[in-house]
């Protein structure tokens, strides 16, 4: 069932069921983070590892204290400067968050959503809400509720909000002694988190092997590659560009603008929307990209990409 009526979507999260809703990065799939049973219950639908933990989702800083166990004046300062926003934050959890959430893991990643209908419906279902992106593991992540159902069409509600603004997950950190690690890419770059907290650049190790670091992600069902000389060779009358420049577009079959202007933000928005369209395309057998240069944004859109198209290597 899909629809925009939050006050439905909110009894059923309070009645321990799963609800598909929109967030400004991607959808996602959501349930009571404190109740374990509706959790398991996200893992199930979307056939998802249970070594890989949810983000779990607030509305307020009153919801964030409860989850933490120790409080530290660095996240109010990030959440001052950055939330509501694409931005995740990995902490130490309290006894109240489930196990499942965490996939038994010490800490927790919380953000707050810069969505209304999210904030309004976390609001009224009266509890923090876990949620991943609304796909199947490892599919390309939806930025509609019809992306959604095409993959989850059993969630007891989709929420529908019409398409995301940001487009891509958001930046995942983790506080050290020093100031931050990045876990994962979003559009919240390393430069602007610099200007609250230092950055740590000792590398990542003891984590890095856990929760959503897998090679392989965002993966479409057909033929999927990044433009580079070979990849280009190939005979284009059976495939689909993500254009940035123009300049690739020749001998395409078909080709889907990623920009007008090229800024990389609009990157970031229409990047999984055109994947998804040229896996629904009958006429489309291999999935190109353009890649782009890899600062600022262009490092979360790269490394999208390269998951992406890490199944596809050798083709
Ligand atoms: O923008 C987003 O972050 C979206 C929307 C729905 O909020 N959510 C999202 O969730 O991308 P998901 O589950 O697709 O990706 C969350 C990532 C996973 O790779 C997971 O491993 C990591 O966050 N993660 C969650 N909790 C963690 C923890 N305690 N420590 C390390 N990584 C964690
Ligand atoms: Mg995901």
């Amino acid at each position: 069932m899909s629809s925009n009526n939050i006050d439905f979507a909110a009894q059923c999260i309070k009645d321990g069921k799963v609800v598909a809703f929109p967030t400004e990065t991607v959808y996602g799939l959501g349930a009571n983070a404190l109740n374990p049973l509706a959790v398991t219950k996200i893992f199930e639908l979307k056939e998802r590892p249970s070594f890989d933990p949810l983000i779990v989702h607030i509305a307020d800083l009153n919801q964030l204290d409860e989850l933490i166990s120790s409080p530290d004046e660095r996240v109010y300062k990030l959440a001052s400067e950055f939330w509501p926003g694409p931005l995740t934050i990995i902490l130490k959890k309290s006894k109240l968050v489930p196990d499942v959430v965490t996939s038994g893991l010490p800490t927790v990643g919380i953000r707050m959503p810069n969505h209304s209908v999210a904030l309004e419906l976390i609001q009224k279902s009266d509890c923090p809400i876990a949620a991943p992106s609304a796909n199947k593991f490892g599919k390309i992540s939806p930025t509609t509720a019809n992306h959604v159902k095409k993959s989850l069409s059993n969630a007891d509600y989709i929420l529908d909000a019409g398409k995301t603004t940001v487009g891509i997950e958001s930046t995942i950190i983790k506080l050290t002694e020093s100031g931050f690690k990045i876990l994962r890419n979003g559009v919240i770059t390393k430069e602007e988190l610099e200007k609250v907290l230092p950055f740590d650049s000792e590398p990542i190790v003891e984590d890095l092997a856990a929760p959503g670091m897998l090679k392989s992600h965002y993966s479409p069902k057909k033929t999927f590659l990044i433009a580079n000389q070979s990849t280009l060779a190939i005979d284009k009358s059976k495939a689909g560009l993500l254009s940035f420049t123009g300049h690739l577009d020749n001998g395409f079959k078909k080709v889907i603008k990623m920009s007008q202007n090229n800024e990389l933000r609009e990157y970031a928005v229409n990047m999984f929307e055109a994947m998804h369209a040229f896996e629904d395309d009958d006429t489309i057998e291999i999935i190109i990209a353009e890649p782009v240069k890899e600062e600022g944004i262009g490092i979360a859109i790269m490394e999208k990409l390269k998951k992406a198209a890490y199944n596809w290597q050798g083709m």
